[in-house]
């Protein structure tokens, strides 16, 4: 949680601000939780509220296939088809009423739209692709291993240099924060947390934009894209200030926390929201124990449906796992190493496994298009 302002503002809040004709400026808030939780305060040229046309929506709620799932899954992700355009590729796979996980595989940037979620935080993770996360507030530039944390509401574009580009994506109807046992009672990142305020990417290079004409905008609600179009360009903020905005993270700069003996799930987490975890696994030493075994233990995570997506090296307690595959290991049930990998680990100095686990408190439904890409063996194959 930071304090960051970008722009020109006016000296005090909610007082006379004038453009250099001597007309107003627009002031807006913007936060996601009521009045309460963290908010912006942005200075628009034009009225926020200049809405020309709302336009038929189209539905793009998650086609439920399995909704009572127990079956350990294996989800060949790579199968994913690539889009053009960055909405049309978001391909949802698992979901229940906090989040909803899902790959992008988008070949071209946004030019001619815009995209505001105003369901959902959305986390965005970068597997393959480069370039830019335009948005209202700011820009962060982007590259293969970075977290990008968009706000609910903050209206987006995504640029890319790439036509080969990966996204996986997770939509949280909450807001998205770094783990709170990690921040002191100001919020400040604490010394034994995994990364601190230093790795944030944080927007820069504010874009003004003073042009009239027809602005589309894609909005994002109850799973519904609503088409509107505004009446003036949406990245027309001459100055913010505020605790709410995008950033971005990059997994390589999460420092692992290792042990002399093995090490639980949680020091691998990096984001927490409303009845999920966000955790990464990255290269690291193993435990220094002389007797330790590095693999995981098997565990019952009752309560716990386990989403693993492995972005590349070799995950260390699994056999055939390739980049771009989930697994998902649901509660009730226990699971763990595959045969001969706790035995392949012991003596072992060090892991080159990068990958990125989503962990829901809540049973998730598999989506048509997951079941399109399950494997449908894997459930047997610690056998
Ligand atoms: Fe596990």
């Amino acid at each position: 949680m930071l304090y960051h302002r970008l722009g020109s503002i006016p000296p005090k809040r909610h007082t006379v601000f004038r453009k250099p004709d001597g007309s107003l400026y627009y002031e807006q808030l913007f936060g996601t939780e009521g009045f309460s939780g963290t908010a912006s305060l942005l200075y628009h040229v034009h009225r926020p509220t200049r809405i020309k046309a709302m336009l038929p929506p189209t539905d793009a709620r998650p086609r439920i296939a399995v909704e009572h799932n127990i079956t350990p899954r294996k989800l060949l992700g790579y199968n994913v088809q690539p889009q053009d355009e960055f909405l049309a590729s978001r391909t949802p796979l698992m979901a229940n009423n906090d989040v909803v996980v899902g790959l992008a595989a988008p070949r071209h940037s946004m030019t001619d739209h815009f995209y505001k979620n105003a369901d959902a935080d959305e986390v965005l993770f970068i597997h393959k692709g480069k370039g830019t996360l335009r948005t209202l507030l700011g820009n962060i530039p982007f590259e293969y291993g970075d977290y990008l944390l968009i706000p609910r509401g903050m209206i987006y574009q995504m640029h890319f240099e790439s036509e080969d580009n990966l996204i996986l994506y997770v939509e949280a109807f909450g807001p998205v924060y770094t783990p709170k046992r990690y921040r002191n009672h100001f919020g400040q990142m604490l010394e034994h947390a995994p990364f601190c305020e230093r790795d944030f990417k944080l927007p820069a290079n504010l874009e003004t934009h003073d042009e009239e004409g027809d602005f589309l905008i894609y909005v994002r609600k109850e799973g519904l894209i609503h088409p509107i179009v505004y009446a003036s360009h949406p990245f027309d903020v001459v100055g913010w200030d505020g605790y709410n905005f995008p950033y971005g993270f990059s997994i390589h700069n999460f420092e692992p926390i290792t042990g002399r003996i093995h090490m639980p799930p949680p020091i691998h987490q990096t984001f927490e929201g409303h009845n999920f975890v966000i955790c990464s696994f990255c290269p690291r030493l193993y435990d220094y124990h002389p007797d330790a075994i590095p693999a995981p233990y098997n565990h019952s995570n009752i309560d716990s449906e386990e989403v693993l997506y492995y972005v590349d090296g070799d995950f260390m307690s699994r056999n055939d796992i390739k980049p771009g595959v989930f697994t998902l290991h649901p509660g009730g049930i226990p699971h763990g190493p595959h045969p001969g990998a706790a035995e392949r680990s012991i003596g072992k100095k060090s892991t080159e496994e990068l990958a990125v686990m989503v962990d829901t408190f809540k049973p998730l439904k598999l989506t048509e298009q997951a079941m399109a890409l399950d494997d449908g063996t894997y459930f047997q194959s610690w056998l």
